[in-house]
């Protein structure tokens, strides 16, 4: 199922034509591909002589493996590997940090479900994250399990990044090189056959803005955001262009970015959210929250209209806390309420 294995294989022209974007790396590495589409492209590289090599200070193996690394990191970002429906998430349990058994025994999320995972730092919370991302099969710390709607995965979810959100957009910028943020985004739309390219590109950059607390445009290089915009621009991007069928987000509190708008742009119908936070109004915003302690999960509580009303006491003192922060900006003194 995963595409790269079989990449070494494909002649350029191939290449090409299955990853375009294939080619802007060419372009950056000012590898001149033009008459060799017959080849693979580790033919193409065997075939500077040795002049060549030592005049332009070429490095074959190390382009070797930086176009896997891209072509690889592209596929994963684009998320191109189409995946069948998700319908379930079950988690089976594993060992907590002083090696006891978990007690749930299996916990299974539904399509549409939100939960959130609460617990002391430390605890386990992004351990739990990275399990589902990873589909764990007994071969991660935690010894858990994932299956995916009832069943043991088939690898392909473990190369396939349309079973998570990665929102750690600025560890894993590098790949994109010089790209102004209308190209990353055109990028990505292309690469879904979106339609209507121009609209989607505007609506992505408007959700940006209005989860970012500064503002950026289509023209600022990618590279230049701050880590709260950058985060604003992925989440953005994900919840307007992904279809990935379960989006993963870690303590997007600290992001720098307004956390509940995110959170209402990812929820989708179609999808599993589930989120590690310290919020209480994110947390309460979840069907079910997961208790996590030393480790392991520790139990699971449904929210019921009792804390959903609480919502909207929370809501009443976000806001105050809001305008105090937003004062404190703006150099004004913080009045009695
Ligand atoms: N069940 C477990 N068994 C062994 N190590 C664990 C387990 N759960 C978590 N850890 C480890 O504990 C550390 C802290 O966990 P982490 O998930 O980062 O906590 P949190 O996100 O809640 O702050 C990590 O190194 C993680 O791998
Ligand atoms: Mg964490």
């Amino acid at each position: 199922m995963n595409k790269i294995v079989n990449i070494e294989e494909m002649k350029i022209r191939e290449i090409e034509k299955e990853y375009p974007f294939a080619l802007s790396f060419f372009e950056n590495n000012n590898l001149e591909i033009a008459g060799h589409e017959e080849k693979t492209f580790d033919e193409y590289l065997n075939n500077f002589s040795e002049e060549e090599i030592e005049e332009w200070a070429i490095d074959t193996e190390k382009i070797r493996i930086d176009f896997m690394e891209y072509i690889s990191e592209m596929l994963e970002f684009l998320g191109l590997e189409k995946d069948d429906t998700v319908e379930s998430l079950s988690i089976i349990g594993g060992r907590d940090k002083s090696g006891k058994d978990e007690s749930f025994g299996t916990l299974t999320i539904n399509k549409s479900e939100i939960i959130s995972i609460v617990g002391a730092t430390g605890s386990g919370k992004s351990r739990l994250l990275a399990d589902i991302e990873w589909t764990a099969n007994k071969d991660t710390p935690t010894g858990r399990s994932i299956l995916i709607n009832g069943e043991l995965p088939d690898k392909k979810w473990r190369f396939s990044s349309s079973n998570k959100l990665v929102a750690q957009l600025s560890q894993n910028m590098n790949f994109v090189m010089d790209l102004t943020v209308r190209e990353f985004i055109e990028l990505h739309a292309e690469s879904r056959m979106v339609e209507n390219q121009e609209v989607v590109v505007a609506r992505i950059i408007e959700a940006a803005n209005h989860l970012a607390g500064e503002k950026f445009d289509l023209e600022t290089p990618v590279t230049s955001l701050s880590g709260g915009q950058s985060r604003a621009l992925m989440i953005a991007d994900t919840a307007i262009l992904s279809t990935s069928p379960i989006v993963l987000i870690d303590e997007i509190e600290n992001a720098g970015i307004d956390r509940k708008k995110a959170l209402n742009l990812l929820i989708n119908e179609d999808k599993i959210v589930l989120m590690a936070t310290h919020d209480p109004s994110l947390a309460l915003m979840a069907d079910k929250r997961i208790v996590i302690k030393n480790g392991g999960i520790d139990k699971v509580i449904e929210t019921d209209s009792k804390e959903k009303e609480m919502l909207v006491e929370l809501e009443k003192i976000d806001k105050i806390i809001g305008k105090m922060r937003a004062d404190l900006r703006s150099g004004k003194t913080i009045e009695k309420i």
